[in-house]
């Protein structure tokens, strides 16, 4: 199923586009089916409504780990890095692999989960977070992974969502030099969760923590209770696989549902030609299991194809800049998969951590979550690549399951910052804002799919009707990304960024109302409002706009109280990286904020404002433009 030819990609994607079904039909047939499907695909996009390989029954880990055993049992599956470079990595092969993770399904039995029954998992980037999601998905529980970034309310607030009966935490992480107490976390989360019965504790960084009696069990404990035999569970191909959670343009995060059969398909198809992966070849992603990324293209993609996934624990510049260097020589890491603003981060730091390092088992690079600029792109392509590895630039989503537009390594020509073409069975369109599709090249517009895939959303978890609202309901018969894009002359996609209220910092999405809603818990606030802007490193900051009473004569309120309340309702992410204190917010007469002119003063283009007399107050935009100049 591997496509080796840019004439052969040409030839699929025509096939994918004319006879769907029967494209995708053949390209499930490389994976494991207790049952085959009677229909590969039924839809329609106004409910919405979709299904994938109807009536066809499967277990995932089937295929990433017992269909590896007879023949590759004992290649290595996941290799793991410490964040301490000290310590040993450890290399669990798919036989290991498989036989930790059913002794761990039945650590899950053990403590009452069952199939259906939602898990929430908030582990650090050790070999047992990957253990945890497939040990739900072994029993066919929907896990829902958290990212060891978010704080108390945050959890709380997913947990609850998705009506969560059981935790799987650690003890804490380690992040660099910082150790963070996930269980402490845990605890504060849990005091507003009534639906959490159990939960089931990792040792790893060996600090005290306190544990309830009756709901807190030690994973070491339980999993001497248990052998390791667990047959998998059979689950129909749209049987929920996870829920994850992401932000939008409304205030409260949406659980993104993604299911058994379609998502395991796309993932590992798309995983396979995108990196155009080689059996022994190692794989290094350095994503967190906790976003999607880590999801498909760390856990599922890779393990459906019998690759070897490097899972790394720390960050990118612990304890030095050359730490990806180092990985890569130490385990002649074929292709890397990361962020750019990892790549810039680690491009500010010159040359020198590159020294006497050996890339040069390098083959394939890939970049994901953000656009990247050009000169990160070079770099990348000379310094890391030598100049002869290709870069995927992947464009996808959470709500897409995999990498939708993408060169395929080594037959699609690569251009820099540009995702390139559609994958096979992926027909996307630019509209007009008035849903109009902009046919061909060298035009800008929204970008839409118009025809389902495998590894798209089923549903946002608890409100269908939330799901059909933000895809389906802006463009008629299309899934609407929020992004917006370009068609250049050739054909080929570059992402230009959110159309929405949607932010993407360092690669990671935060909602700007989500952000105002944490400001506006803060005792002394007003209101707020936030924007994103240009930022070398983070690809893009978040610039708050808060109105200070002090001006008004009330009570002092520093920065420090607002970035300690945007940590501890959302968590460290979606800090602030300006704060500017005002006395009003440019609003129309309605009473809307501008937030186009907040856009520009935080650009610094204050001499494009365009049309503000519409506001009710204009003055009030001179005032923060001075205020703007002499923020640091
Ligand atoms: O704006 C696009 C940007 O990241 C958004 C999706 O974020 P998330 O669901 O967190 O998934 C990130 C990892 C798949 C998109 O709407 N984005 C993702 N990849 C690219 C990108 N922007 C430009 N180029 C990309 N390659």
């Amino acid at each position: 199923m591997q496509i080796t030819s840019f004439k052969q990609y040409e030839e699929d994607y025509k096939k994918s586009v004319e006879n769907p079904e029967q494209f995708w039909g053949e390209v499930a047939q490389n994976f494991q089916w207790r049952k085959p499907w009677f229909k590969v695909l039924s839809w329609n996009f106004e409910e919405p409504n979709i299904k994938w390989f109807e009536g066809a029954k499967l277990n995932i880990t089937e295929n990433c780990l017992d269909r590896h055993l007879a023949t590759n049992g004992d290649t290595p599956a996941i290799i793991w890095e410490s964040n301490n470079p000290e310590e040993e990595s450890v290399t669990y092969t798919y036989k290991m692999l498989h036989e930790r993770v059913c002794r761990f399904a039945n650590v899950l039995k053990r403590n009452g989960a069952k199939k259906g029954d939602r898990i929430c998992i908030y582990i650090p980037m050790v070999p047992e977070l990957a253990i945890a999601v497939l040990a739900c998905a072994r029993i066919g529980a929907v896990h829902s992974v958290i990212f060891g970034g978010f704080s108390a309310k945050s959890i709380a607030d997913r947990i609850n969502d998705s009506q969560c009966k059981l935790v799987i935490t650690a003890d804490g992480a380690y992040r660099g030099n910082k150790q963070i107490p996930l269980k402490d976390v845990i605890d504060d989360a849990l005091i507003g969760c009534p639906t959490i019965d159990k939960c089931i504790v990792l040792t790893h960084v060996r600090t005290p923590v306190s544990m309830l009696k009756g709901r807190d069990v030690w994973w070491e404990d339980e999993v001497k209770h248990v052998n390791d035999i667990c047959e998998a569970e059979e689950m129909d191909a749209e049987d929920m696989l996870f829920i994850l959670y992401t932000s939008g343009s409304t205030g409260k995060p949406k659980g993104v549902v993604h299911t058994c059969g379609g998502y395991m398909v796309y993932a590992g198809y798309t995983f396979s030609n995108v990196f155009n992966y080689k059996p022994g070849e190692v794989y290094f992603c350095t994503a967190d299991i906790g976003w999607i990324t880590g999801h498909s293209y760390i856990v599922y993609g890779p393990l459906s194809q019998g690759a070897t996934s490097v899972l790394f624990e720390g960050i990118p510049t612990y304890p030095n800049p050359s730490r990806f260097w180092d990985i890569v020589e130490k385990h002649k890491v074929n292709t890397l998969y990361t962020a750019p603003t990892a790549i810039r981060s680690l491009m500010g730091f010159g040359e020198e951590p590159l020294k006497g390092k050996d890339l040069s088992s390098i083959r394939v690079l890939g970049s994901v979550g953000e656009p990247i600029n050009e000169e990160a792109w070079h770099w990348f392509d000379e310094k890391i690549g030598g100049g002869k590895a290709p870069i995927v630039d992947t464009w996808w989503q959470t709500e897409t399951g995999g990498i939708m537009i993408s060169p395929i390594a080594t037959v699609t020509p690569t251009k820099p910052s540009f995702a390139t073409l559609p994958l096979p069975g992926i027909q996307p369109v630019l509209v007009d804002e008035n849903g109009n599709e902009i046919k061909g090249n060298g035009v800008n517009g929204n970008l839409c799919i118009k025809f389902p895939w495998p590894g798209m959303l089923r549903t946002t978890y608890g409100d269908h009707e939330r799901c059909k609202q933000t895809y389906f309901a802006t463009y008629e018969n299309m899934y609407f990304t929020g992004d917006g894009c370009l068609r250049d002359e050739d054909g080929y996609y570059r992402i230009t960024g959110r159309v929405d209220d949607v932010l993407n910092v360092s690669g990671h999405r935060i909602g700007t109302a989500e952000v105002e809603n944490a400001i506006n818990m803060h005792a002394g606030v007003v209101e707020s409002a936030v924007v994103g802007y240009p930022h070398d490193v983070k690809g893009q900051g978040i610039y708050a706009f808060v109105i200070n009473p002090e001006m008004h004569g009330e009570a002092e309120l520093t920065k420090k109280d607002i970035l300690q309340t945007v940590t501890r309702v959302i968590g460290a992410i979606a800090k602030p990286d300006k704060i500017l204190f005002v006395s009003g917010l440019p609003k129309t007469r309605s009473g809307k904020i501008m937030r186009r002119i907040l856009r520009k003063i935080a650009e610094g283009d204050t001499a494009n404002l365009g049309d503000t007399s519409t506001l009710l107050d204009p003055s009030v935009v001179e005032e923060i433009i001075e205020a703007a100049k002499n923020l640091k």
